[in-house]
């Protein structure tokens, strides 16, 4: 959309259909947060947290059936079945429209809806974009509010006369007259609709509350429908973070890493060091928008304004600067409660409490056997609360990409660190990745180890054999000179008995060296049949508290592993089918012929 108009004329058409009682135009300053906080406490949607213990702080219990992204109710329907690709769910788009206009169909009664005016990127970036999310869901709004830049000054913009992409969200339970509404209100799983028109590049999601499904601006708007828009345009959108990582001479590089949900993005880019003299500081945690300037080299902002982060496994012991960004103005989701108005979930420093209330609200205690935080607890929170923000960080110039993670929870196979031999043979790595399924979406085979290129699957909005051959393009017109190196790490080897082999968060600083000192051929490596891997001596482990057997194996290339993934490669590149690069299907034959010749 391009007007004030065309959007005065949706927010009504909107109205007409979901017959809201109200509406809502967010403004975006810190009354109206308050007061919409005060409002969601006295309707009993959510409890405000101890004061004392976790000022400003906000804890919301969800339904079971609300408790992640849903891949299997989410959709890409553009109009040729052919452009969502294998990888996508899809309906045909006006197929879809009907059935999701009948459910929108007085879907709001009872309620207010809200109209979010928000920008994805620093207002006045040139790569930023505009939204507007409608909904009829204040967690949805407070959680905007904290995750992306909202408020007037968005709507003097679309004044101006800059487009703007529509998102149009719904709960999906209408009130009825003298029933009281439960605390985390949506729709039954099989009416839940996350849906994506690319070719309109527009969004409408249905039923679900659920940060991934409902925070439009997320997901949907600075993923998949962006994603699609960076393909037409010569860009990239990516599910990556974006960490500033300075060395003793106080020389600094930019780092990028693409893991899939729940592995790892948050912690990376905010971990402590645990060598002397280095450090990290966060430009992101989940999302990055690349592009080329002129120059030939390749930038990135976060479009993001907060993080929305897994509360489960956090402590000051892994990730202390998660844990002071959360010490207040936060908003918890699915988290267990203590006593007095505290939150705690499991791998927290503090040992369990004798009583608890778990994330369903029911008493807890030391004979419950299942966990009390959901798996997928989360927290919210804006940016300038985490002690560790670069300064940089909306940088509307963006930053210079070093070097491209990518990585993800593979208990075997794959080393802790190595680089790709070329940016090709980096794209045919990332195409590659693969990661156990975790609990950040809803699915019967958490655990099992699936294939997730750039830990974008959930996320492309067109034909994965496309996105791909986007990589590879973009390499070619880039500077060779200055293209960022690509790393493949593995934080998440098992030993025999299912543990972890490497330490991993703050220790991951060890591998983030030996990456900036490649960067600048400072590092030695050994070439292997699968990439260049750090030579004993060139990798500081220096009081380090793993064995020497761990370290072998975590830097052994076992050729007969690699001929198995070589084969279930070979197998995934024919369900990409025909459009699958064949500079891709070259590197697998060649990584083939030198495995045989190692
Ligand atoms: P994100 O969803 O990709 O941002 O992942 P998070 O950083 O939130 O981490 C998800 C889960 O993985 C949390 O439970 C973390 O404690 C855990 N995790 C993160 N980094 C590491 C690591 O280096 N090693 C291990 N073993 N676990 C990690
Ligand atoms: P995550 O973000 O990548 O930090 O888990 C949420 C998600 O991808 O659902
Ligand atoms: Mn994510
Ligand atoms: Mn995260």
């Amino acid at each position: 959309m391009q007007s004030f108009s065309e959007l005065e004329k949706w927010v009504d058409e909107v109205k007409n259909l979901c017959q809201p009682d109200s509406i809502h135009f967010v403004t975006g300053d810190k009354a109206e947060e308050k007061s919409f906080f005060e409002e969601l406490v006295r309707d009993q949607k959510a409890i405000q947290l101890n004061p004392l213990l976790r000022p400003n702080s906000y804890a919301f219990f969800s339904d079971p059936s609300d408790v992640a992204r849903v891949e299997k109710r989410t959709f890409i329907a553009s109009n040729k079945k052919e452009d969502a690709g294998p990888t996508n769910n899809w309906i045909e788009p006006q197929k879809l429209k009907k059935i999701m206009t009948k459910l929108y169909k007085g879907s709001m009664k009872g309620r207010t809806m809200y109209v979010i005016p928000y920008v994805m990127g620093p207002i006045d970036a040139p790569i930023s974009k505009i939204g507007i999310e409608i909904t009829d869901s204040l967690y949805v709004v407070v959680n905007m509010i904290k995750m992306t830049r909202t408020g007037t000054q968005v709507l003097d913009k679309i004044k101006n006369e800059t487009p703007f992409y529509i998102g149009l969200h719904s709960i999906g339970a209408p009130k009825k007259n003298g029933v009281i509404d439960s605390m985390w209100p949506c729709a039954k799983m099989q009416k839940k609709y996350i849906a994506h028109f690319p070719d309109e590049k527009l969004i409408w999601s249905y039923g679900s509350g659920y940060g991934g499904n409902a925070l439009l601006g997320k997901k949907c708007l600075a993923l998949r429908i962006a994603s699609k828009i960076a393909y037409d345009e010569g860009w990239m959108a990516e599910h990556m973070l974006i960490l500033k990582l300075t060395n003793p001479d106080l020389e600094s590089k930019y780092i990028l890493g693409a893991f899939p949900s729940a592995c790892g993005k948050t912690n990376l880019s905010m971990l402590i060091p645990t060598i002397p003299g280095w450090k990290v500081e966060t430009i992101g945690d989940d999302i990055a928008w690349i592009w080329m300037k002129e120059d030939g080299k390749l930038y990135a902002i976060n479009p993001e304004k907060g993080f929305f982060g897994v509360a489960k496994g956090t402590s000051y012991r892994s990730n202390p600067n998660a844990m002071k960004a959360i010490e207040k103005n936060t908003i918890f989701t699915n988290v267990a409660l203590t006593d007095d108005l505290d939150v705690w979930w499991e791998g927290i420093d503090k040992e369990k409490p004798k009583h608890l209330k778990d994330w369903q609200l029911h008493n807890y205690d030391i004979s419950c056997t299942y966990p009390a935080a959901h798996p997928n607890s989360r927290f919210t929170v804006e940016a300038t609360e985490s002690p560790v923000l670069a300064n940089e960080w909306e940088d509307p110039n963006g930053v210079l990409i070093s070097a491209i993670l990518i990585g993800g929870r593979r208990p075997s196979t794959i080393p802790l660190v190595h680089e790709a031999l070329s940016w090709k043979h980096g794209v045919f790595m990332g195409s590659m990745m693969g990661s156990e399924i975790t609990a950040a979406t809803i699915s019967d085979q958490i655990g099992m180890v699936r294939r997730d290129p750039f830990a974008m699957l959930p996320f492309i909005g067109y034909h994965v054999g496309d996105y791909l051959q986007h990589w590879i393009d973009m390499g070619q017109k880039a500077n060779q000179e200055f293209l960022p190196k690509i790393y493949y790490v593995n934080w998440f080897r098992k030993n025999d008995d299912g543990q972890f082999m490497w330490p991993g968060f703050g220790e991951n600083s060890r591998v983030l060296k030996w990456i900036f000192e490649r960067v600048d051929q400072k590092a030695s490596a050994k070439l292997t049949p699968i990439g260049y891997v750090p030579d004993r001596d060139s990798i500081d482990l220096s009081n380090l508290d793993v064995s020497e057997k761990d370290i072998e194996a975590l830097t052994e290339i076992d050729v007969n592993l690699w001929f198995d993934e070589v084969k279930s490669i070979r197998a995934y590149y024919k369900t990409i089918g025909n459009k699958c690069p064949i500079d891709l299907v070259n590197e697998l034959n060649q990584l083939e012929f030198r495995l045989k010749n190692y």
